[in-house]
């Protein structure tokens, strides 16, 4: 997150916090869990939605970003550190990774400098399909797959293409399932996502699905059918109109 984006705001029941982003389901701030400096998720109630709904939606997300959380440790797939949830408060409380970037902020980086079609990106994109093959070989559905959900944590020793660690953010859609068709779905989020965060790449996607099926043996020909069949609907949804 850039830290331009950052302005002190004053809440009443604690100290100075830095708000790093205000959006339209929540708001992301530093703030501190047991005294140690922390990454605080919170999300809004929504006015519109009857109250008792409201309430129960909102938990459903925080549960499911914690059960995620839990889930990727087991299985060997990076996150923050969830350091505490709070469903009356609506908070969720996890580790800051305060040198980390976005997977998109690393490929808008790579289009401008005119390497999109090089070795840091052909890494990054097997290193994506490493990961969403692992969660899915696991069960884990992420359900909002994007770029921007990716962050990038640097490591030492320095990896000359990619001199940093993938890890997976944003749980409040994911869920458990041994379904095909939802890790199809899944993997059609991705391709569509990639497709308009990074239009210029457009063969990203498929170095991402090469690596994949190294690592989701689980149903695979089945899985890759069920993505096939979703993206031949949305591209029929499309034409029509
Ligand atoms: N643990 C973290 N450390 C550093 N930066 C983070 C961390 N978590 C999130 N970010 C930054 O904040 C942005 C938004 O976070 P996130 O994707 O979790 O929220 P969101 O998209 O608003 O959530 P939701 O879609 O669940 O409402 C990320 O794209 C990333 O730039
Ligand atoms: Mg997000």
């Amino acid at each position: 997150m850039a830290a331009g984006d950052s302005e002190p705001v004053q809440h009443s029941d604690t100290p100075t916090q830095v708000l790093l982003k205000q959006g339209a389901e929540g708001k992301l701030f530093l703030g501190q869990h047991n005294g140690v400096r922390c990454l605080v998720k919170e999300r809004f109630s929504k006015k519109y939605r009857h109250p008792d709904l409201d309430i129960q939606l909102t938990r459903q997300r925080i549960k499911a970003e914690q059960k995620a959380f839990e889930r990727c440790k087991a299985a060997g797939v990076t996150t923050p550190k969830l350091l505490g949830v709070d469903l009356p408060g609506r908070k969720i409380y996890m580790e800051y990774l305060e040198q980390a970037i976005t997977a998109k902020q690393f490929v808008d980086e790579a289009v401008l400098e005119g390497t999109a079609n090089g070795a840091k990106i052909g890494k990054l994109a097997e290193e994506i399909g490493r990961v969403v093959g692992i969660l899915h070989a696991n069960n884990i559905i992420h359900g909002d797959l994007t770029t921007s959900n990716m962050l990038l944590d640097p490591v030492k020793p320095n990896d000359a293409d990619l001199p940093y660690k993938l890890v997976m953010i944003d749980f409040g859609l994911s869920y458990h399932s041994l379904n095909v068709e939802d890790m199809g779905v899944d993997l059609y989020v991705l391709d569509r996502a990639l497709l308009s965060a990074h239009s210029q790449i457009p063969e990203l996607f498929g170095k991402v699905l090469e690596s994949y099926k190294k690592h989701n043996k689980f149903k695979l020909s089945e899985t890759i059918a069920k993505y096939e069949e979703v993206r031949t609907r949305g591209r029929k949804r499309t034409m029509i109109g």
